[in-house]
């Protein structure tokens, strides 16, 4: 028989959120009455924006009245030209087109990335994490088997805790690659410059490369606090940085999204010859992806027009509401509350020191709502249980006072 790739078999059976849906689905089986709230999965509940929509309607318009084959490589002129200037020379930061490559969303490019590194490298993570920085390396060979405390070997755990404020430093070691978040999935936490500095620094004398996932920058509510890990200097040299519609402008199910490879960033190849990243990235996306469709890529332009700025800003906004309730409503009641300042995820410690997934059980049974286990993220989540903003502004409400009642508050 064919041999399978044996690294899957280190994994845990399932993916986070899918295994989260199977739990719900079988519950929602056996309780076909109970209205359950789910504040799971980090997913978008208000539709596209008007003028997102106008934007696509146009597009489709266009496609009929012309061919668009195969678009440029690595994404149009149009939307990558809004991107340097919005997302970037907006903050001082001068990125050039052809180190911005579109792609169809920072899960893929966060996995995708590593395929132009060695599978020897070493790397860190701060843990909890989103899980799909460990397990695309778990996959790619480049780990040990877990230990019983479910941290591959291989990888540097960076425990984020109440005590350092979610926000680890660098670790003591040299690593090769470093994964960070910010503002942060699980945890809502978010980087100062000072933070980020620090890594900047480390990861120059180091020779380290960061893969910097900055999907919920929209969220930041402070603009003093770094967007883009660029916003430091030096990041150019050592640092690849993903970006994100999803969240921003509710893309999830759309899909488009870029990574900035900076001409300056090398890694080096075995006979020691130092080679650009970007022109390894351009290789790799131009031979194995296609292409975000054209019209997705006009949608994703008009986020930048005027009218879809303001208009996916009243989005984020919305949500942040929701994080500025969930926050308010659960730490009244006396459940201890991390994040949700510039980020649309609550990092709640469980009550009565419940593990993870025994309370996202409970929340199920006894309030109908779903959360995510903080366990679900990494070792260091244990303990701790994450509740998105993304949900209407009754619904959230609905869950606080459920919460509060079905947890004696
Ligand atoms: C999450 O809930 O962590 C995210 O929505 C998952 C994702 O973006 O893939």
């Amino acid at each position: 028989m064919t041999r399978i790739n044996d690294h899957y078999q280190k994994l845990q059976a399932g993916y986070l959120f899918p295994e989260i849906g199977r739990r719900v689905a079988a519950f929602q089986q056996d309780n076909p009455d109970a209205a359950v709230i789910k504040l799971g999965i980090g997913d978008v509940t208000l539709p596209l924006v008007p003028a997102i929509i106008e934007a696509l309607h146009a597009a489709v318009d266009e496609m009929g009245s012309q061919a668009y084959g195969y678009g440029p490589e690595n994404g149009y002129p149009f939307l990558k030209e809004a991107i340097a200037q919005h997302d970037y020379a907006a903050r001082g930061v001068e990125i050039a087109l052809d180190e911005i490559f579109v792609s169809d969303g920072s899960k893929q490019d966060s996995g995708n990335v590593q395929e132009i590194f060695d599978v020897g490298n070493t790397l860190c993570v701060t843990d909890p994490s989103y899980p799909v920085y460990v397990d695309t390396n778990v996959m790619a060979g480049r780990t040990g088997d877990a230990d019983e405390t479910g941290r591959f070997q291989g990888i540097t755990y960076l425990p984020a805790t109440e005590d350092n404020a979610f926000t680890p430093g660098p670790p003591n070691e040299r690593v090769d690659l470093a994964y960070l978040c910010s503002p942060n999935n699980p945890t809502g936490a978010v980087a100062t410059k000072e933070n980020l500095a620090q890594w900047v620094a480390w990861a120059r004398s180091n020779d380290a490369v960061i893969l910097f996932d900055a999907a919920y920058d929209a969220f930041i509510q402070d603009p003093e606090l770094p967007r883009s890990i660029f916003e430091i200097e030096g990041a150019t040299e050592c640092a690849i940085e993903m970006r994100s519609f999803s969240k921003r402008a509710g893309f999830t199910g759309t899909r488009c999204a870029y990574m900035t490879v900076p001409k300056a960033v090398m890694g080096r190849s075995a006979s020691g010859e130092a080679v650009s990243l970007n022109a390894l990235w351009s290789r790799r996306h131009s031979t194995k992806f296609n292409e975000v469709p054209y019209v997705i890529q006009k949608a994703a332009a008009a986020v930048f027009s005027p009218d879809g700025a303001a208009q996916t800003a009243e989005q984020v906004a919305y949500y942040m509401e929701n994080a500025r309730r969930i926050r308010g409503g659960l730490g009244d009641a006396g459940f201890a509350v991390f994040g949700g300042e510039h980020a649309p995820y609550i990092w709640m410690r469980t009550p009565g020191g419940a593990s993870s997934w025994d309370f996202f059980d409970q929340l199920l049974e006894r309030s109908h709502v779903v959360g995510t286990p903080g366990s679900g993220f990494g070792p260091a989540g244990e303990g701790y249980f994450r509740i998105s903003a993304f949900n209407s502004h009754e619904n959230v409400d609905e869950a606080i006072e459920r919460i509060r009642k079905g947890f004696g508050s």
